[in-house]
């Protein structure tokens, strides 16, 4: 049975990018698949009163089960009402890297409020004409449509690019226009996962790209993939407790500060919230062998996983204290 996001007290991305823009500061779209991970969002956005946008993969829809996902879906505006006192945080609930429009057509059934097509792989001209179809529909509902132009390197879904392949600012005009999507995801340098750069490799984006897109559409909500930081004081204690993730690197916190100031009002965070987990997981159990509760180690991966994500809307996206401006 069909169900619109709205019946469910989500909001789509809209009003959220505006401010974001206007503001000089990013929304957290933080991924999730399961219980744990989803209340962690929630509880660490509504304590630092930011928006927060949900990101679920096609991956985490087929682990949680989409049936089960629904219920998680209808449920979350009623919890942050719950822990913010009788009022809840913005939340929009996302597909991440959507492949096909019968799978964002799905979503917009299921009760997403916005979708990523991501058909950055595809020639230019493919691009434009899924990304176009998608938002054709995805309007029609009042979902907002993210759409990509550039490849990041590492692995994209089930693809894999051994290079970035950046943005072209000379593109973005014709595709935002010929489109009509929300936002624009760029690449410049980030990639996905927790190895993000070869040692010896500068860890730097291409902010200059980034202001070359700013010129070309002013305004324009610009999203950037791959953010993940990789705290290394989260893979030290993963490798002290028998992790092996040797050369795990990331974006630094003040690159993702400095394009969040700018145009970039949606920043993807995954990794660095597998990492919180894992590293409290394993320290868990390490100190505790004893111990086969699962909420005795999932507990304190959430608390962890909260932690982080405080951190993130406080320190580096800028999101804290702007749910209800
Ligand atoms: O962009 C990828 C996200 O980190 C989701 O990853 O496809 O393994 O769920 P996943
Ligand atoms: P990270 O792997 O850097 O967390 O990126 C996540 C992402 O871009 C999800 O779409
Ligand atoms: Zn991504």
């Amino acid at each position: 049975m069909a169900i619109s996001y709205k019946e469910l007290g989500l909001v789509n991305t809209r009003d959220m990018f505006k401010k974001a823009v206007g503001g000089g500061y990013a929304i957290p779209a933080y991924n999730f698949n399961n219980l744990e991970q989803i209340q962690a969002i929630i509880l660490a956005c509504t304590e630092t009163k930011s928006p927060v946008i949900l990101q679920v993969s096609k991956g985490a829809r087929s682990y949680a089960n989409q049936t089960l996902l629904r219920f998680l879906a209808q449920g979350v505006v009623e919890y942050a009402k719950e822990i913010g006192g009788g009022k809840n945080i913005p939340i929009a609930l996302h597909l991440d890297h959507g492949d096909s429009f019968e799978l964002c057509q799905d979503c917009i059934a299921f009760g997403f409020s916005s979708v990523m097509i991501d058909g950055s792989h595809l020639p230019y001209e493919e691009n434009i004409a899924l990304t176009k179809k998608v938002v054709e529909y995805a309007h029609q509902h009042d979902v907002t449509v993210e759409g990509e132009l550039g490849v990041l390197a590492g692995i994209e879904d089930d693809v894999k690019a051994a290079e970035h392949i950046y943005t072209q600012p000379d593109e973005v005009v014709d595709f935002t226009s010929r489109t009509g999507v929300d936002s624009l995801a760029i690449s410049i340098g980030t990639s996905h996962g927790a190895f993000k750069f070869k040692p010896g490799q500068v860890p730097r984006i291409r902010l200059d790209i980034l202001q070359e897109i700013e010129k070309r559409i002013p305004g324009f909500p610009i999203v950037m993939h791959g953010s993940s930081s990789v705290p290394q004081d989260l893979v030290a204690k993963i490798n002290q407790y028998g992790g092996k993730m040797k050369d795990a690197v990331g974006i630094s916190e003040d690159d993702i500060r400095e394009a969040a100031r700018s145009a970039v009002c949606k920043v993807n965070i995954d990794s660095d919230g597998r990492l919180a987990m894992t590293a409290a997981i394993r320290e868990t159990l390490a100190k505790k062998p004893e111990e086969f509760d699962p909420r005795k180690y999932l507990g304190p991966a959430r608390d962890a996983l909260k932690g982080l994500y405080m951190h993130k809307c406080i320190n580096v996206l800028g999101s804290a204290g702007h749910a209800f401006d």
